[in-house]
Protein backbone atom coordinates (compact mmCIF):
# COMPACT_ATOMS: atom_id res chain seq x y z
CA UNK A 1 0.00 0.00 0.00
CA UNK A 2 1.50 3.42 -0.90
CA UNK A 3 1.85 5.97 1.40
CA UNK A 4 -1.51 7.87 2.65
CA UNK A 5 -2.09 10.43 5.54
CA UNK A 6 -5.63 9.92 7.14
CA UNK A 7 -5.01 11.33 10.45
CA UNK A 8 -2.15 13.68 12.30
CA UNK A 9 -0.50 10.75 13.90
CA UNK A 10 0.31 9.07 10.21
CA UNK A 11 2.76 11.82 10.18
CA UNK A 12 5.86 11.84 12.86
CA UNK A 13 6.99 14.94 15.19
CA UNK A 14 10.47 14.72 12.58
CA UNK A 15 8.31 14.86 9.77
CA UNK A 16 5.79 17.84 10.74
CA UNK A 17 8.90 19.90 11.62
CA UNK A 18 10.26 19.27 8.32
CA UNK A 19 6.71 19.64 6.60
CA UNK A 20 7.19 22.99 8.12
CA UNK A 21 10.49 23.86 7.54
CA UNK A 22 10.04 22.87 3.41
CA UNK A 23 6.65 25.25 3.70
CA UNK A 24 9.19 27.74 4.92
CA UNK A 25 11.79 27.31 2.24
CA UNK A 26 8.31 27.58 -0.10
CA UNK A 27 7.46 30.77 1.10
CA UNK A 28 11.30 32.61 0.55
CA UNK A 29 11.96 31.05 -2.80
CA UNK A 30 8.83 30.04 -4.77
CA UNK A 31 10.75 29.89 -7.99
CA UNK A 32 12.67 27.15 -7.29
CA UNK A 33 9.24 24.71 -6.72
CA UNK A 34 7.53 26.47 -9.65
CA UNK A 35 8.37 23.19 -11.39
CA UNK A 36 8.84 20.70 -9.13
CA UNK A 37 5.18 18.67 -9.76
CA UNK A 38 5.77 19.33 -13.35
CA UNK A 39 3.53 16.27 -15.36
CA UNK A 40 1.76 15.49 -11.65
CA UNK A 41 -1.88 15.21 -11.15
CA UNK A 42 -3.26 16.14 -8.18
CA UNK A 43 -7.28 14.75 -8.28
CA UNK A 44 -9.23 16.88 -5.51
CA UNK A 45 -12.30 14.62 -4.93
CA UNK A 46 -14.81 17.06 -2.79
CA UNK A 47 -18.07 15.42 -2.03
CA UNK A 48 -18.96 18.12 0.83
CA UNK A 49 -18.71 21.65 0.80
CA UNK A 50 -15.59 23.36 0.84
CA UNK A 51 -13.38 26.82 0.10
CA UNK A 52 -10.45 26.67 1.40
CA UNK A 53 -9.05 23.02 1.88
CA UNK A 54 -10.16 22.45 -2.02
CA UNK A 55 -8.89 25.51 -3.56
CA UNK A 56 -5.51 25.72 -1.78
CA UNK A 57 -4.60 22.12 -2.85
CA UNK A 58 -5.31 23.17 -6.26
CA UNK A 59 -3.58 26.14 -5.89
CA UNK A 60 -0.88 24.69 -4.01
CA UNK A 61 -0.59 21.68 -7.10
CA UNK A 62 -0.68 24.43 -9.36
CA UNK A 63 1.85 26.43 -7.93
CA UNK A 64 4.00 23.37 -7.63
CA UNK A 65 4.23 23.29 -11.27
CA UNK A 66 1.52 20.62 -11.65
CA UNK A 67 -2.30 19.78 -12.74
CA UNK A 68 -5.80 18.88 -11.27
CA UNK A 69 -8.06 17.13 -11.83
CA UNK A 70 -11.24 18.05 -9.53
CA UNK A 71 -15.01 16.24 -8.44
CA UNK A 72 -17.04 18.80 -6.44
CA UNK A 73 -20.45 17.40 -5.14
CA UNK A 74 -21.15 13.66 -4.70
CA UNK A 75 -23.94 14.88 -7.40
CA UNK A 76 -21.47 15.14 -10.01
CA UNK A 77 -19.92 12.14 -9.81
CA UNK A 78 -20.77 8.78 -10.49
CA UNK A 79 -21.19 8.71 -6.34
CA UNK A 80 -24.42 9.88 -7.29
CA UNK A 81 -24.90 6.59 -8.96
CA UNK A 82 -24.06 4.54 -6.32
CA UNK A 83 -20.50 3.87 -6.85
CA UNK A 84 -18.49 3.05 -3.54
CA UNK A 85 -15.49 5.01 -2.24
CA UNK A 86 -13.17 1.98 -2.67
CA UNK A 87 -14.04 2.11 -6.04
CA UNK A 88 -13.77 5.96 -7.14
CA UNK A 89 -10.51 5.69 -5.48
CA UNK A 90 -9.52 2.89 -7.72
CA UNK A 91 -10.53 4.83 -10.50
CA UNK A 92 -9.13 7.50 -9.79
CA UNK A 93 -5.75 6.34 -9.63
CA UNK A 94 -5.84 5.55 -13.27
CA UNK A 95 -5.54 8.95 -13.60
CA UNK A 96 -4.25 11.13 -11.13
CA UNK A 97 -0.63 10.67 -9.03
CA UNK A 98 -2.33 11.78 -5.70
CA UNK A 99 -5.52 12.34 -4.25
CA UNK A 100 -7.35 14.85 -1.74
CA UNK A 101 -10.77 13.96 -0.42
CA UNK A 102 -13.26 15.25 1.33
CA UNK A 103 -16.38 13.10 2.49
CA UNK A 104 -19.53 13.16 4.95
CA UNK A 105 -18.99 10.07 6.55
CA UNK A 106 -15.87 9.32 9.03
CA UNK A 107 -13.52 6.68 7.62
CA UNK A 108 -14.80 7.40 4.11
CA UNK A 109 -10.63 8.54 3.39
CA UNK A 110 -9.40 5.18 4.78
CA UNK A 111 -11.61 3.10 2.45
CA UNK A 112 -10.08 4.99 -0.11
CA UNK A 113 -6.65 4.93 0.96
CA UNK A 114 -6.71 0.89 1.65
CA UNK A 115 -8.01 0.98 -2.41
CA UNK A 116 -5.94 3.45 -3.91
CA UNK A 117 -2.45 2.89 -5.90
CA UNK A 118 -1.76 6.28 -5.23
CA UNK A 119 -1.03 8.35 -1.82
CA UNK A 120 -5.04 9.57 -0.36
CA UNK A 121 -4.71 12.76 1.81
CA UNK A 122 -7.31 13.07 4.24
CA UNK A 123 -9.09 16.52 3.32
CA UNK A 124 -11.97 16.13 6.11
CA UNK A 125 -13.68 12.88 7.02
CA UNK A 126 -17.26 13.82 8.45
CA UNK A 127 -16.63 14.50 12.52
CA UNK A 128 -13.75 12.67 12.56
CA UNK A 129 -10.81 14.55 11.68
CA UNK A 130 -9.26 17.00 9.29
CA UNK A 131 -5.13 16.59 9.51
CA UNK A 132 -4.47 19.12 6.80
CA UNK A 133 -6.04 22.42 8.39
CA UNK A 134 -3.63 21.35 11.30
CA UNK A 135 -0.42 21.41 9.43
CA UNK A 136 -2.38 25.11 8.53
CA UNK A 137 -2.57 25.27 12.32
CA UNK A 138 0.60 24.15 13.41
CA UNK A 139 2.74 26.01 11.26
CA UNK A 140 0.94 29.64 11.89
CA UNK A 141 1.55 28.81 15.76
CA UNK A 142 5.46 28.22 14.75
CA UNK A 143 5.55 31.27 12.88
CA UNK A 144 3.17 33.16 15.43
CA UNK A 145 4.78 32.20 19.04
CA UNK A 146 7.80 31.13 17.89
CA UNK A 147 7.18 27.31 19.29
CA UNK A 148 4.52 24.86 19.41
CA UNK A 149 5.50 23.67 23.32
CA UNK A 150 4.81 25.78 26.63
CA UNK A 151 1.56 27.61 25.30
CA UNK A 152 -2.10 27.39 27.34
CA UNK A 153 -4.22 27.02 24.37
CA UNK A 154 -7.98 27.67 24.65
CA UNK A 155 -10.27 25.57 22.16
CA UNK A 156 -13.35 27.15 21.77
CA UNK A 157 -17.02 26.24 20.53
CA UNK A 158 -17.95 23.31 19.06
CA UNK A 159 -15.38 20.88 20.51
CA UNK A 160 -17.77 17.34 19.60
CA UNK A 161 -18.31 18.01 16.09
CA UNK A 162 -15.21 20.33 15.04
CA UNK A 163 -13.09 17.69 13.15
CA UNK A 164 -10.67 20.34 13.36
CA UNK A 165 -9.57 20.52 16.87
CA UNK A 166 -9.75 16.99 17.40
CA UNK A 167 -6.56 17.01 14.83
CA UNK A 168 -5.40 19.63 16.39
CA UNK A 169 -5.01 18.44 20.02
CA UNK A 170 -3.57 14.79 18.60
CA UNK A 171 -0.92 16.86 16.87
CA UNK A 172 -0.12 19.57 19.68
CA UNK A 173 -0.11 16.49 22.39
CA UNK A 174 2.90 15.74 21.01
CA UNK A 175 4.52 18.58 22.47
CA UNK A 176 6.24 19.87 26.00
CA UNK A 177 4.54 21.83 28.39
CA UNK A 178 1.06 22.27 27.15
CA UNK A 179 -2.22 22.87 28.96
CA UNK A 180 -5.66 22.63 27.26
CA UNK A 181 -8.49 24.71 27.49
CA UNK A 182 -11.45 23.11 26.66
CA UNK A 183 -14.43 25.91 26.07
CA UNK A 184 -17.66 24.54 24.90
CA UNK A 185 -21.77 24.58 25.91
CA UNK A 186 -22.43 20.74 27.83
CA UNK A 187 -23.96 18.94 25.24
CA UNK A 188 -20.42 20.31 23.00
CA UNK A 189 -17.64 19.11 24.56
CA UNK A 190 -14.55 17.35 22.94
CA UNK A 191 -14.97 13.48 22.61
CA UNK A 192 -14.20 10.95 25.63
CA UNK A 193 -12.24 9.08 22.69
CA UNK A 194 -9.96 12.15 21.75
CA UNK A 195 -9.50 13.05 25.73
CA UNK A 196 -8.45 9.45 26.78
CA UNK A 197 -5.97 9.50 23.53
CA UNK A 198 -4.32 12.67 23.33
CA UNK A 199 -4.87 13.97 27.09
CA UNK A 200 -5.16 11.08 29.32
CA UNK A 201 -3.10 8.69 28.23
CA UNK A 202 0.09 11.47 27.91
CA UNK A 203 -0.90 12.87 31.50
CA UNK A 204 -1.76 16.24 29.46
CA UNK A 205 -2.88 19.20 31.28
CA UNK A 206 -6.49 20.44 30.43
CA UNK A 207 -9.41 21.76 31.88
CA UNK A 208 -13.24 22.23 30.76
CA UNK A 209 -15.04 25.37 31.15
CA UNK A 210 -18.55 26.66 29.35
CA UNK A 211 -17.39 30.24 30.19
CA UNK A 212 -14.51 31.65 27.66
CA UNK A 213 -14.58 34.92 29.70
CA UNK A 214 -13.56 33.18 32.64
CA UNK A 215 -10.24 31.78 30.70
CA UNK A 216 -9.39 34.36 27.79
CA UNK A 217 -6.97 36.21 30.05
CA UNK A 218 -4.59 32.59 30.55
CA UNK A 219 -4.53 32.28 26.74
CA UNK A 220 -1.55 31.84 24.38
CA UNK A 221 -3.74 30.20 21.87
CA UNK A 222 -7.50 30.88 21.54
CA UNK A 223 -8.89 28.53 18.45
CA UNK A 224 -12.38 29.61 17.69
CA UNK A 225 -14.86 27.12 16.06
CA UNK A 226 -18.07 26.90 14.39
CA UNK A 227 -21.10 25.48 15.51
CA UNK A 228 -21.46 22.57 13.11
CA UNK A 229 -25.00 22.79 12.11
CA UNK A 230 -24.85 20.14 9.01
CA UNK A 231 -23.84 17.29 11.94
CA UNK A 232 -26.71 18.39 14.31
CA UNK A 233 -29.77 15.68 14.55
CA UNK A 234 -32.05 18.48 15.22
CA UNK A 235 -32.12 22.34 14.06
CA UNK A 236 -33.70 23.20 17.56
CA UNK A 237 -30.30 22.43 19.46
CA UNK A 238 -27.92 24.32 16.85
CA UNK A 239 -30.47 27.42 16.87
CA UNK A 240 -30.12 27.20 20.94
CA UNK A 241 -26.24 26.89 20.73
CA UNK A 242 -25.25 28.22 17.68
CA UNK A 243 -24.11 31.25 19.30
CA UNK A 244 -22.33 30.31 22.25
CA UNK A 245 -19.46 32.33 21.90
CA UNK A 246 -18.90 35.25 19.44
CA UNK A 247 -15.44 36.76 20.17
CA UNK A 248 -16.03 40.46 20.10
CA UNK A 249 -13.28 43.62 20.48
CA UNK A 250 -14.82 44.12 23.73
CA UNK A 251 -14.23 40.69 25.05
CA UNK A 252 -10.61 40.86 23.61
CA UNK A 253 -9.70 43.68 26.13
CA UNK A 254 -9.31 41.09 28.75
CA UNK A 255 -7.08 38.97 27.06
CA UNK A 256 -2.70 38.84 26.44
CA UNK A 257 -1.57 41.57 24.46
CA UNK A 258 0.06 38.60 22.58
CA UNK A 259 -2.50 35.98 22.07
CA UNK A 260 -3.08 34.35 19.02
CA UNK A 261 -7.14 33.97 17.64
CA UNK A 262 -7.37 31.09 15.23
CA UNK A 263 -10.28 29.87 13.72
CA UNK A 264 -10.35 27.32 11.01
CA UNK A 265 -13.19 29.04 9.04
CA UNK A 266 -15.65 29.29 7.86
CA UNK A 267 -17.04 31.70 10.59
CA UNK A 268 -20.42 32.00 10.79
CA UNK A 269 -20.88 34.38 14.12
CA UNK A 270 -18.40 33.31 16.09
CA UNK A 271 -15.76 36.37 15.54
CA UNK A 272 -17.01 39.46 15.08
CA UNK A 273 -16.13 41.09 11.85
CA UNK A 274 -14.56 44.17 13.74
CA UNK A 275 -11.81 42.06 15.61
CA UNK A 276 -10.27 41.08 11.75
CA UNK A 277 -8.59 45.14 12.38
CA UNK A 278 -6.90 43.32 16.20
CA UNK A 279 -3.45 42.56 15.16
CA UNK A 280 -3.93 39.45 17.21
CA UNK A 281 -6.44 37.80 14.64
CA UNK A 282 -4.39 34.89 11.96
CA UNK A 283 -7.08 33.69 10.59
CA UNK A 284 -6.17 34.68 7.10
CA UNK A 285 -2.70 33.78 7.62
CA UNK A 286 -4.37 30.18 8.69
CA UNK A 287 -5.62 30.41 5.06
CA UNK A 288 -2.12 31.29 3.55
CA UNK A 289 -0.16 28.92 5.62
CA UNK A 290 -2.25 26.07 4.37
CA UNK A 291 -1.76 26.50 0.96
CA UNK A 292 1.70 26.19 1.85
CA UNK A 293 2.06 23.27 3.89
CA UNK A 294 -0.11 21.29 1.39
CA UNK A 295 2.54 22.13 -1.13
CA UNK A 296 5.06 20.80 1.04
CA UNK A 297 2.79 17.66 1.83
CA UNK A 298 2.16 17.04 -2.30
CA UNK A 299 5.89 16.98 -2.23
CA UNK A 300 6.71 14.57 0.66
CA UNK A 301 3.83 12.06 -0.65
CA UNK A 302 5.05 11.91 -4.25
CA UNK A 303 8.94 12.13 -3.33
CA UNK A 304 10.17 15.39 -4.83
CA UNK A 305 11.70 18.33 -3.81
CA UNK A 306 12.66 21.84 -4.95
CA UNK A 307 13.27 22.07 -8.76
CA UNK A 308 11.34 18.39 -9.54
CA UNK A 309 14.34 16.54 -8.11
CA UNK A 310 13.50 13.18 -6.08
CA UNK A 311 14.57 12.97 -2.67
N1 LIG B 1 -11.10 25.05 7.12
C1 LIG B 1 -11.76 24.40 6.14
O1 LIG B 1 -11.73 23.19 6.07
O2 LIG B 1 -12.44 25.23 5.28
P1 LIG B 1 -13.31 24.69 4.05
O3 LIG B 1 -14.46 23.90 4.62
O4 LIG B 1 -13.74 25.94 3.32
O5 LIG B 1 -12.43 23.82 3.21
Amino acid sequence: MVRSIIDVPDLTPAELDALMDTAEDIIARPDDYADACRRKKLATLFFEPSTRTRLSFEAAMYELGGNVLSVTGAGTSSAAKGESVADTAKTVSCYADIIAMRHPKEGAALVAARSASVPVINAGDGGHCHPTQTLADLLTIRREKGRLGNLTVGLCGDLKFGRTVHSLINAMSRYEGLKFVLISPEELKVPSYVKNEALKKKAIPYTQTTDLMDVIGELDILYMTRVQRERFFNEEDYLRLRDSYILTPEKLKKAREDLCVMHPLPRVNEISVAVDEDPRACYFKQVLNGKYMRMALILMLLGLKAGGDRV
